[in-house]
């Protein structure tokens, strides 16, 4: 590696700020960090920025959820996110929010310079309208019969059944997500940005190389279908960017999310010193952008974000990074089969280097989704990291210190081993480069075989016994524990904090990719700790069990028998339910709600608040001195008129025809109902 230091500007996607991040993030974020730790290990001049994506229709009805304002939700999950990513040693140099003056000032600056340039366009068009929430809905807010397969209940834009798209228009028995009512079409005009006019610039670039032969695929197809103009705009209400010199028209929340970039950037800048915007994205920057992604937000950033940086002037990327999806056991995550595992969940369980390890030798270049087998990760761990890497280092490391004082021997003992050692960095190096990581591990494996083989034939355990032999134990021990060096600079964008403590073990410091091409000779090695235990089966197993209990049950009743019989019960999950009876002590309206009661509910041993929807058939008259069934040990639901403090039973189909549930006469409040 003599050539000059690079400087790279590394970007993953900005998660959105209305969620917790799980296992399927993690595999970017930490595919994105090995990268970066690689890069800097070999002396480039690598910053990593990334944001929380605060904007859009789903964050904002997020927040009207829990009766908070966006703003707050976001900080919060910001602040989650921050933490689950340090907790999984993905590191930032910046962790910035697209809801930020920066990002406000960039993507303001970005429109009118595309505006001046005559690439916006605006347009009337018709969409779905709730007129009861009172706001346009986007696709996924729309529900209803495929047109096609007449598939029950899917999205407005496509089917998951039969995988067809249409628009939310042509749903059979359309209802908005929001309020249930029928949606209207109603006509506002949009703008647009002409993605159009960069249909052969586009070709051209992501042909030069930017993105892996699969995803250059993929926008084959998509040029062959032709470039539409991209719809920027959204009406109010919406949690965005006022767009400048209209009322009531907002930045859709894919226009100013990867401004986001920028602005973590102008950000970490500002603060430090270094180099801003104008170095990294001025058209003839001489430095490098690259930006790891999911395959589900491939179309945002190979046509629309190029398009729009050369728009205004900007470089563009030199490489966009498109990784696959993450399946669990070979199914996609689920809540019930306790494989959507929150990196919270992950953290109370397990280490989390076993993941980054995991996710390592299942990395290449591609698109193709990517596996966790929670088997074979365990078998994968305890044989490779356990069993190979760490047990180099373990069966030299107590001869050094118990027989020779932790002092090392003053020359190797099989130089020729250990040159292949270090020579095998340029290609493992290239690897890293290219991101084949799985190829990787699997070289740095092989040469842990070769460590462990040697060890075997020289058997230190058995000289040891002869006095006379023990200059042999300490040369063979010494290069034991070279080789385990070598490797540890190998495995280190991989396992940092493994790699923290083998250092302090090593007592030379911090290494970078070069470091061991000097062996260690004639050195103090500190007292060995052990670096790293096996997986426990049982670790995995309680941490998919604690997801599958958080599970909430299906949110629609089984619409058929066959169904009926595929999602019975048993005895015990149905005893976890609690239904007491309680006795309606206060009914009330609700101030805004109108389909709200609030009552105040005795259950024997305590007093309840609960927000039932049930105005529209009954009144507060009609209820106090009344006795219902109560879904007792329901989790109490921060909703935006107050907390509810679980539920009360009615059959009905709703409007008018609510009935409540009640007991015959003798039973009494805190009675448990079966
Ligand atoms: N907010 C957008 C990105 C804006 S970038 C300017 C977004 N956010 S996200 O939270 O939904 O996803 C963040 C990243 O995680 C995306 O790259 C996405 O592809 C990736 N993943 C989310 N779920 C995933 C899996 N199950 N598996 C692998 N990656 C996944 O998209
Ligand atoms: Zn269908």
């Amino acid at each position: 590696m003599a050539e000059k230091s690079r400087r790279i500007l590394v970007t993953s996607a900005l998660p959105y700020a209305n969620n917790s991040i799980h296992i399927g993030h993690l595999v970017e974020y930490i595919q994105t960090d090995i990268w970066v730790r690689f890069q800097r290990l070999v002396g480039n001049d690598c910053t990593y920025v990334c944001a929380s994506d605060a904007h859009g229709t789903p964050v904002m009805l997020r927040a009207r959820e829990l009766g908070v304002e966006p703003e707050a939700l976001v900080d919060r999950f910001r602040t989650e996110h921050q933490r689950d990513f340090a907790g999984f040693g993905v590191v930032f140099d910046n962790y910035h929010s697209t809801h930020s003056p920066e990002n406000e000032a960039l993507v303001t600056d970005i429109y009118a310079r595309l505006r001046d340039k005559d690439l916006i366009t605006r347009r009337t068009i018709s969409q779905a309208y709730d007129a009861q929430a009172g706001m346009f809905l986007p696709d996924r807010f729309v529900r209803g019969i495929c047109p096609r397969c007449k598939a029950e209940d899917q999205y407005g834009d496509s089917c998951e059944v039969c995988g067809s798209t249409y628009s939310p228009s042509e749903l059979i028995d359309a209802k908005s997500v929001i309020s249930g009512t029928a949606p209207v079409e109603r006509e506002s005009e949009h703008y647009f940005f002409r993605l159009g006019a960069f249909e052969e610039s586009l070709q051209a670039y992501t042909q030069s190389g930017v993105v892996d032969a699969g995803v250059a695929k993929k926008l084959n197809e998509w040029f062959q279908a032709g470039l539409q103009d991209w719809d920027i705009s959204r009406d109010s209400p919406y949690f965005g960017f006022r767009i400048p010199d209209t009322e009531d028209k907002y930045f859709y929340v894919w226009l100013d999310a990867p401004v986001g970039y920028l602005a973590s950037l102008q950000d970490l800048a500002a603060r430090t010193g270094g180099p801003g915007v104008e170095d990294f994205f001025a058209a003839d920057s001489a430095t490098e952008l690259y930006h790891f992604i999911g395959k589900d937000i491939a179309y945002f950033h190979t046509l629309f974000w190029p398009a729009v940086l050369e728009g205004v002037g900007f470089r563009r990327p030199t490489g966009v990074f498109v990784h696959g999806f993450l399946t669990v056991n070979g199914e996609k995550m689920s809540k019930s089969r306790g494989s959507f595992i929150p990196a919270a969940t992950f953290l109370e369980h397990l280490n989390p280097e076993y993941l980054r390890y995991y996710y390592a030798c299942k990395l290449g270049p591609g698109l193709d989704d990517i596996d966790l087998n929670l088997e074979d990760f365990v078998n994968r761990n305890n044989s490779d990291l356990v069993g190979k890497f760490v047990n180099i280092a373990s069966r030299c490391a107590g001869f050094i210190s118990r027989k020779f004082d932790g002092q090392l021997a003053d020359k190797l003992d099989d130089k020729a081993l250990y040159k292949d050692f270090v020579a095998a960095g340029d290609s493992i190096a290239a690897c890293y480069e290219r991101r084949e990581f799985g190829r990787a591990m699997r070289e740095i494996m092989a040469l842990a075989d070769r460590a462990n083989q040697y060890i075997d034939e020289h058997k230190p355990w058995a000289m040891a016994k002869d006095e006379a032999q023990l200059p042999r134990v300490q040369l063979v021990c010494t290069q034991g524990i070279n080789l385990f060096r070598v490797l540890l600079g190998y495995l280190k964008p991989v396992l940092p904090s493994l790699a923290d403590q083998a250092e302090a073990f090593l007592n030379a410091g911090t290494m970078n990719w070069t470091s061991s091409r000097q062996p260690l000779l004639k050195h103090q090695i500190n007292q060995f700790q052990p670096l790293m235990t096996r997986v426990e089966e049982k670790s995995v197993a309680a941490m998919v069990a604690q997801v599958r209990e958080s599970a909430s049950p299906p949110a629609q009743p089984p619409a058929t028998e066959a169904d009926d019989q595929a999602q019975t019960i048993s005895i015990e999950e149905f005893l976890r339910i609690d239904l007491r009876i309680g006795t309606v002590t206060k009914a009330e309206t609700v101030d805004g709600a109108d389909k709200l009661l609030r009552l105040s509910i005795d259950l024997g041993s305590e007093q309840r608040t609960i927000l039932a929807g049930i105005r529209s058939a009954y009144s507060p008259a009609d209820l106090e001195g009344r006795q219902v069934v109560v879904v007792a040990n329901l989790a109490p639901r921060k909703m935006r008129f107050g907390v509810s403090e679980g539920m009360v039973l009615a059959a009905g189909s709703g409007g008018e025809e609510i009935f409540l549930l009640s007991p015959d006469q003798g039973a009494g409040p805190g009675m448990r109902v079966r």
